[in-house]
């Protein structure tokens, strides 16, 4: 028990009560005075309420006042004393004061002015020696400690005027406790396993449970920002009907990444500088389906389905180097490849990582996901795809698309999709779409009236906004800060996503 305590229990048992422990300890600052308070009261020697008063302690210029009178009374005296004062005198005798005084005097009738614009007693007051001097009266109540006698207004003006400041001060009034003593036994936190053996349990004193104070911090697992958005698209899919691909391998042919979507061998997409080819093993098989194998190389070459291809020699070898996939249409196209087999209108969806050999900065990495859809229906058109793109973003808030055509080898016609940002002041592009080619489409055995759409936005893009993350190294990769993901609310994409 600190000096304090102790000397706070022995006013309690002396006074029966503390009234107001700032008259009782007025060296204590109030933060001191609760932490004894709490702690004898966790013993229950005593209970206490707290009061807030307001205290008001006197300015310079309010000290001044209460000693020598106000300036309106100096000035007062002063007319008195010299009979008729010219104005200008006023501040040659009396200085500032003198100024200060000279609206108040006037406003109380106590002086006026005469025809020659000087200062005299009002006739009212002439012979009346015992003016009172009401701020001066004022200051006295306040310094009593009887501010609260005073009517608002007053303490107001008294404080515009500065001559008086108020200090909040906390003042507790203590009473006895159930257990009151002098002095405070040890208390035991815990029941041992002792003490029951020797049953002395039933002489200690324990300290009585406090409901109030805060359990450990629950270390537990926590979602990724990426995985949170990630599965708000998949509830905005699966809302519209989609069902999800399966998208479990990184490593393709070139013939599933390339070839299948009509990308030609020679294309750059290809080249190394974009795409990872795998070393070891370097190559695997394609699909068994010799015809469909045939029907890419007659389309690639130009010999079938009424196109006149890319006129090269198409390369089985080249179409079975592995790569890490640069787009997940790789999937798509295995999927629609499968369709093929028992044709009918589908909706299927992916989010998943893609690789792309790029020059990493704030915004790039040679890694990120891929959000991507597919739409087959009979005889759909480019309408179609519009509408639907405009449902689908709707439903992640994003509204007013616009679109602008582009270029992709497996999608004619192909769009970009732009959103206007509020933030930036400027159209940004958000996804890329397109009807996909017969020439993709027709190798597989699909149906010509079998249309199919497709589109893809980056998972990184709206997750980055979302989080108002600016390098996306915070995001993916060793640089991300556990603590980052352990705090970060769920997603919600129908908010602010695009703003
Ligand atoms: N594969 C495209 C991309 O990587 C996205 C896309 C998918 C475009 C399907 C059209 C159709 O950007």
């Amino acid at each position: 028990m600190s000096d304090f305590q102790l000397d706070v229990l022995k006013k309690l048992g002396e006074l029966g009560e503390i009234k107001s422990t700032l008259k009782t300890f007025s060296d204590k600052d109030s933060q001191e005075v609760l932490s004894a308070l709490n702690s004898l009261k966790a013993h229950s020697k005593l209970n206490y309420t707290k009061h807030d008063t307001i205290l008001y302690e006197l300015s310079a210029e309010g000290t001044d006042i209460l000693n020598n009178g106000s300036h309106e009374m100096k000035l007062l005296k002063l007319v008195q004393e010299v009979g008729n004062l010219k104005i200008s005198d006023v501040n040659a005798k009396l200085g500032k004061d003198g100024k200060l005084g000279q609206a108040r005097a006037f406003k109380n009738g106590w002086i006026k002015k005469n025809e020659n614009n000087e200062l005299e007693v009002n006739d009212k007051i002439k012979g009346e020696n015992e003016v009172k001097d009401t701020t001066q009266i004022e200051l006295q109540t306040v310094v009593d400690g009887k501010a609260d006698t005073l009517d608002k207004n007053t303490v107001n003006d008294l404080k515009k005027r500065k001559l008086i400041t108020p200090k909040k001060l906390t003042d507790f009034e203590v009473v006895k406790g159930e257990q009151f003593s002098l002095e405070i036994k040890k208390l035991e936190t815990d029941i041992t396993s002792d003490m029951i053996v020797s049953g002395n349990y039933k002489d200690l004193e324990f300290k009585p449970y406090n409901f109030n104070s805060q359990g450990l911090e629950v270390q537990s697992g926590a979602l990724h920002p990426l995985s949170k958005v990630r599965e708000e698209f998949r509830q905005i899919f699966f809302s519209m009907g989609f069902t999800e691909m399966p998208t479990n391998q990184y490593v393709e042919t070139g013939f599933w990444n390339f070839d299948a979507l009509y990308v030609p061998q020679q294309h750059p997409a290809r080249d190394l500088q974009d795409t990872f080819y795998i070393k070891d093993p370097k190559t695997a098989d394609l699909p068994e389906d010799k015809t469909y194998l045939e029907n890419i190389k007659a389309v690639h070459e130009g010999g079938k389905f009424d196109t006149i291809g890319y006129r090269y020699p198409w390369k089985q070898e080249e179409s079975q180097k592995l790569v890490l996939r640069t787009h997940t249409t790789a999937i798509s196209a295995a999927m629609l490849h499968k369709l093929a087999k028992d044709p009918k209108p589908t909706r299927l969806f992916s989010i998943d990582r893609v690789f792309r050999n790029e020059a990493v900065d704030a915004t790039h990495l040679a890694e990120f996901h891929q959000v991507e859809g597919v739409l087959a229906d009979y005889n759909i058109t480019l309408g179609d795809l519009i509408k639907f793109m405009e449902e689908f973003f709707a439903k992640m808030g994003v509204t007013g698309l616009k679109f602008k055509p582009t270029y992709n080898p497996y999608t004619e016609p192909s769009m970009e999709i732009f959103s206007w940002h509020e933030g930036l002041g400027k159209w940004v592009e958000i996804g890329n779409s397109g009807m996909f080619r017969p020439e993709m489409l027709e190798p597989m055995g699909l149906p010509r009236g079998l249309r199919v759409l497709g589109w893809g936005l980056s998972l990184e893009r709206p997750t980055m906004i979302k989080y108002k993350v600016q390098n996306i190294r915070e995001l993916l990769g060793h640089k991300v800060s556990l603590d980052f993901i352990e705090s970060n609310p769920a997603a919600r994409l129908d908010e602010d996503l695009y703003d």
